[in-house]
This record gives C-alpha cells, structure tokens and sequence, in this order.
C-alpha cells in the first residue's frame, strides 16, 4: 500500500465552509489523505475561501503566493505539492484563479466538491482542472450520496447541512451569487445522517444552512416538511440532547418553529437571526423585505413560548446612505431587543451586487465610528448576559478535555464555554454546572451533585464544532 498522503485545509467564513472543510476531508480520505495541521509536509493544501469580506479575492491571491513558495520549496526537496482553491472565492472567480495564480492546479465550486477526487486525476493528467458550475441535476450529490465513512463523529456536536443557497438577494450580499438558488435535502436524508451521527455518539445537531429557516425539504410522505416539522422529526432521535439551527431569516420564522420552540425541550433557546439594521429606511434599501417592527414582532414571538430564549444578531453600519438618524434606530433596536451577543460589520460593497452602485456612501471614519459605538453597546449587552450565569445552576453538554489540565469544558444552552474540574468520562454528557466566575467569555463552575456513570457510546475525547460567525 503506498503511505498516506497528506492534506491540509484552510477554511475562511461561514458554518458552511467549516461543514465543507469536513467533507472535503471525508471525500479525499479514500484516496489515501490524512490531515495534517501543517502546510509544510501536506501533499495537498485546499484554501476554503470566503467571499463575504471586502478584498477578499486579494487575500486569497498574497495566500496563494505564500503557498507558491511552499510548494516551490516541496518541488525541491522532491515532493509534489498540490494546491485546490475551494469556497465562494472560487466560484466567484473560477479559471481567473488558474490565470493569476499558475501555481494553482485544482479551482472548485462548493457545488463540486465529491467531485474532487476526478479533478485532482484531471488536474495531474491535464495540468489544471476547474469546475464551478451550478450542476442542475443534483446539487446535493456531494451531500446525498457520502463515501462509507463520511458520516464520521468528531466529537459531541456536529454540524448537518440541510438546505444551501439563498433566494433572498439582499442587496449588499454575494451569497446568492456564490451559493446558488436556494435547495433543501429531503428529510429521509437528514434523519439518515442524524442517526448515524447518534450511533457515533454525537448529542448535538446544529442544522446549517444559508438561510436554514427557509427549509422546504420533502418528507417521506411526498409532502414539503418545514423546519420546525423536522426539528420535531430530529428530537425522536435517540441520543440527540441538543438541536440548534442557523442561519435564520426574520422572513421566514413561521408558526412550526415557533411551536417546535414551545414544544421541543431539546431544542436549544438560543437563536441566531440577523437583522442588519434598525432602520425601515435602510432595511428597505438591503431588500431586506421586512421592517425594525416586523423583526421586533418575530423576536416577540419566540419569547411568548420560550421566556428563556436569547437571541443573537448580525449588523452592518455605513450601508450607503445610513443617517445618524438611521443609525440611531439601530442602536434603539439593540436596546429594546438585548443580545446575548452579535456581530457587527462595516459595509464593505460587493462587486456585483446592487448595493456596490449605490453612491450615497458612508466615509470610512463615520463608519469606524458607528462600529465602535455598535459594539461597546453589544457588548456591555454580552458581558451582563454572561454575568447573570454567575451563581445559577445550569446544564452542561462537556465536549472535550480543555488546555488546563484536569479542567473539561463543554458549554451551556446558550453556547457560552463552561469549565469544570472533572474526569475526562463526563464528556458526552450533559451535567448541572453551579457556576462560580466569569473569566473573559468562559463560566468557571463546579458540576452540583453526584455524576452518573457514563454511558460508553458517550464516552469521546476528540474535539467538537463551534459555532464561528463569518
Ligand atoms: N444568511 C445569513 C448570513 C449571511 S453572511 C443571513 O441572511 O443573515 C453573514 C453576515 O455577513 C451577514 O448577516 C451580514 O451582516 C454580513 N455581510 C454580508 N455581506 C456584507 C457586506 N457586503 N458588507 C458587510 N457585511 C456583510
Ligand atoms: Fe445574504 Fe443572508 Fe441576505 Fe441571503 S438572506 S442574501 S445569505 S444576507
Ligand atoms: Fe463566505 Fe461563502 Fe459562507 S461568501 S460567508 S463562505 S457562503
């Protein structure tokens, strides 16, 4: 058998890209790659691009001459190296990639990723293999059809895709164009993957997707099933404590999720739903297609069926033509509403999108301004959020030994890092912590009262998913 190869992946931006990253790694893994942390030794390095910030292209452009040298220095020390540019700056740019960066041997769409291992042979046949098309017959392939040991546990917690793309077209954003029409996986899929995933001893799904509350996938019965009616299917599951979801648009929060809030103890009152901006005038400008109103009225929602759910939120300041006046509708939304954190951006125009035209734009020093203000606000928001913990009682799921030794960390409803002094057998398990302290972003507790034994299937060292804002 010839040694393994190696493979080394750098992911930028989203959930999705983290989730990719993964099965990029499953995919190649009958190949013959193993990870490896390091550029140096790999065999094969994928950059996992993002496309959401400003210059990001040309940031994937001074990587990729970084990398050339890598590979330059492999060539001579007699090892071939191969570089792939996967993620939303390879669709974006698609063979101008191969033009600017000759170094580069394999560009590929987030659409064609089960087909890396035919265009890594295409590539050392060819020289160069690209492919970002939008495949038309089946955009879920890589998804739908996984090699034997795609669906590998890494930990208590994982991520499951269950629709990608986005129809929404707000206006300062390149998802639509990168990502595609929006798509759901049917339900049997999802249930087959979650199943499997409890067998490895996973506890905790997050479902992801672009616009996830927008899923419309087909149930078994051949009728559309919505979010909320699969979380209900995916809390049956035995061995799945925990259910999360993200992202959400205030659009498309309907009643089923909202009752699956109300009704589904597993799923987690902790809600991601980006709003953008406080103002109508601005929010019609993004073609957010809802108002400040509407959002507060959805958040109201949510909070008449679950008086402990807390919510977390994406902002953009400076989007062109945003007032002092608009600007202070945000700050007056983030007020009434109270985050338990969120992230907030500086607009930065998008090449091809209708906002990148718009020419009232906001000076740069303005912007810097606002973004301070925003985000002392957050904040202050977060960190009272955080100290209200201190002296509660609250369930833990542990995921993994932390850097101190004898400490494990796992983390509450909410997502906040929880540690305690504890053996390494409480991993998997979801545990009352009474929390003591607050150090930066972590609870420091004791686990209150006697630990049950663990089951074995629970019982896992590897490391688990956060959850990363773009
Ligand atoms: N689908 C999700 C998130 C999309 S991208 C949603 O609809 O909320 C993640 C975040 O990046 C967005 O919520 C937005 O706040 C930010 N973002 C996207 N495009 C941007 C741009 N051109 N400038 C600044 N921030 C942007
Ligand atoms: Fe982008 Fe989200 Fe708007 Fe879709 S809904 S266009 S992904 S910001
Ligand atoms: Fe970035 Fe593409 Fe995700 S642009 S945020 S990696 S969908």
């Amino acid at each position: 058998m010839s040694p393994p190869r190696k493979l080394h992946i750098k992911s930028y931006g989203c959930q999705m890209n983290v989730y990719d990253a993964q099965r990029m790694v499953d995919t190649l893994a009958p190949e013959g790659f193993v990870e490896t942390s390091s550029v140096d030794d790999a065999d094969l390095v994928i950059l996992n691009t993002c496309h959401i910030r400003e210059k990001a292209s040309e940031k994937v452009y001074s990587e990729l001459g970084r990398l050339r040298v890598a590979k330059d220095e492999a060539a001579r020390a007699g090892r071939q190296m191969s570089i792939a540019v996967a993620g939303c700056v390879a669709q974006a740019e698609g063979a101008e990639i191969i033009r600017r960066a000759p170094a580069v041997d394999v560009v590929v769409g987030p659409q064609s990723y089960h087909h890396l291992p035919q265009l890594l042979a295409r590539a050392k046949s060819h020289g160069r293999a690209v492919e970002t098309e939008f495949p038309v017959e089946d955009k879920f392939g890589f998804l739908a059809a996984p090699k034997p040991a795609a669906i590998r546990a890494r930990g208590v917690s994982s991520f499951v895709t269950v629709q990608e793309g986005c129809d929404k077209f707000c206006t300062f954003c390149v998802v639509p164009y990168t990502r595609g029409a929006e798509v759901s996986r049917p339900v049997a899929k999802i249930v087959d993957d979650v199943l499997r995933l409890a067998d490895n001893g996973v506890r905790e799904i997050t479902l992801i997707g672009q616009n996830v509350n927008a899923y419309h996938g087909e149930g078994p019965e051949g009728r559309t099933w919505s979010l909320g009616a699969l979380l209900h299917r995916l809390a049956d599951i035995p061995g799945i404590a925990r259910l999360r979801y993200s992202t959400s648009h205030p659009r498309d929060v309907d009643d089923t999720l909202i009752a699956a809030h109300r009704d589904l103890p597993a799923l987690m009152p902790f809600v991601h739903l980006p709003v953008q901006s406080g103002s109508d005038r601005i929010l019609a400008a993004m073609n957010r297609k809802h108002s400040a109103d509407d959002y507060r009225r959805v958040i109201d929602r949510f909070r008449a069926v679950r008086q402990d759910i807390a919510f977390s939120s994406d902002f953009i300041v400076g989007f062109p033509g945003e007032s002092e006046e608009d600007f202070a509708a945000t700050l007056a939304l983030v007020r009434q509403i109270g985050y338990a954190g969120a992230y907030s951006f500086k607009y930065s125009p998008r090449p091809g999108t209708p906002a990148a035209d718009m020419r009232e734009t906001v000076s740069a020093a303005e912007m810097d301004e606002r973004l301070v203000r925003l985000q002392e606000l957050i904040d202050g928001q977060q960190a009272a959020f955080n100290l209200a913990a201190i002296g509660s009682t609250v369930d833990v799921l542990f995921e993994r030994a932390a850097r101190n030794p004898g400490q494990i960390v796992g983390r509450t409803a909410y997502l906040q890092p929880a540690h305690v002094m504890a053996s390494p057998d409480i991993i998997g398990q979801i545990l009352p912590v009474t929390i003591a302290s607050l150090e930066r972003y972590s609870l420091l507790g004791e686990l209150s009262g006697a630990v049950p034994a663990p089951p074995a299937s629970a019982r896992m060292t590897d490391s688990s998913h956060m959850i990363t804002g773009a």
